[in-house]
């Protein structure tokens, strides 16, 4: 599948939504809204056809799609989505973090999955476009903020095992608080040991629903086991990542340790603490670490921290480690807390963005 870099920007047709939300009851369900369940007015949606490209660039009402049963993701399952947020700052304006990022991801995952590349321009102004009707849904509240799903899929009907000639591209978005109910406590952690999230050569590192699907009997086991999320290994029993969060170590001499593996999605968030970090001072090593490295670390006091972080969360420090026959007690540090704060105080524009990470989404 060829990229189509060629586009790089389209027109989009604008629907205003009749049945729009009203601002009083906008109000109220922006006050504390559960992750992932309120969605906004509107819509963008873009159409790929392999005749076409991309074309039928649109903000419509949001609203349940028409799929043909024969659509080729509903049985193969081609396809790939990203998360990113937008944050209200104090003088009202609405930024977004690292876009640039994301949409390099998501052609990366494109790629993997055989789906059709979506420019990256073309991926930046689709969040602008939500944002230009929905604007008003970026909530104004400590650590809310909007989350924006877009999201692309083979729509077209055909039974066939081959990448579709037709894909459907969308962003939706949700208004957010808190991740964890509970703010940033230290989660724990159960160590999957039957179930893998990835192998070797597989679509670990990109952003596809397969991933999730796989996760979520082991994401089962860890809540049997009184965990609040897990953690996999690959086939040298080597640390991957959390279901959905990477995962850093912070060592004694104030080293950040982080999984490198081509079997994990590389995480924005991470990438931007890790930079904080470096900023501060601190050696970053991105390479291999064994869940004995874990282990014996704890134990000689070498690993003085660890967390997790991703988009959803921001950061989350690791609390427990429970594996089958262990239960490690991660001591809790002050860098995770600190490094959360650093990057959400420029998030929201509380701190300077000296690395230009932010792109202002309602102008
Ligand atoms: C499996 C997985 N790993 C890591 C991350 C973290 O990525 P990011 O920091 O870009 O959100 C995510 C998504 O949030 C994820 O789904």
């Amino acid at each position: 599948m060829t990229a189509d870099t060629s586009t790089a920007s389209l027109a989009f047709t604008v629907t205003r939504n009749p049945a729009a939300v009203e601002p009083a009851r906008r109000a109220e369900l922006l006050r504390e809204p559960a992750f992932g369940t309120v969605f906004t007015d509107h819509m963008v949606g873009i159409t790929w056809t392999e005749q076409d490209g991309w074309h039928d660039a649109r903000v419509q009402p949001y609203g349940p799609l028409a799929l043909d049963p024969a659509a080729a993701v509903l049985h193969y399952a081609q396809e790939i989505f990203e998360g990113i947020k937008a944050y209200r700052h104090a003088d009202g304006s609405v930024h977004t973090f690292r876009p640039d990022q994301n949409g390099a991801r998501i052609q990366r995952s494109a790629r993997r999955l055989a789906l059709p590349e979506l420019p990256v321009d073309v991926f930046v102004q689709s969040l602008r476009e939500l944002i230009a009707v929905d604007g008003d849904w970026v909530p104004s509240g400590a650590d809310q903020s909007l989350y924006l799903r877009p999201f692309m899929f083979a729509s077209e009907p055909f039974l066939g095992v081959r990448p579709a000639h037709e894909v459907s591209y969308y962003v939706i978005a949700s208004p957010v608080g808190a991740y964890f109910k509970g703010g940033a406590k230290p989660v724990s952690i159960w160590l999957s040991e039957d179930y893998a999230r990835a192998g070797k050569g597989g679509t670990g590192a990109a952003k596809t629903g397969g991933n999730y699907a796989a996760s979520l009997l082991p994401q089962a086991e860890a809540y049997e086991q009184g965990c609040d999320q897990v953690v996999f290994l690959d086939q040298d029993r080597n640390v991957e990542e959390l279901g959905g969060m990477n995962i850093v170590f912070v060592r004694k001499d104030g080293t950040l340790v982080t999984p490198a593996s081509d079997s994990i999605l590389e995480g924005i968030t991470r990438a931007s603490l890790l930079q904080l970090a470096r900023d501060r001072g601190h050696a970053v090593e991105q390479r291999p670490v064994s869940i004995d490295e874990w282990r014996e670390g704890v134990a000689s006091g070498d690993i003085v921290e660890a967390f997790a972080c991703g988009t959803a969360a921001v950061v989350a420090p690791i609390g427990v480690l429970k594996g089958r026959d262990f239960t490690l007690e991660q001591p809790a540090g002050t860098l995770a807390l600190s490094l959360r704060e650093e990057l959400t105080d420029i998030q929201y524009g509380r701190r300077e963005d000296r690395h230009d990470w932010l792109l202002r989404l309602d102008a």
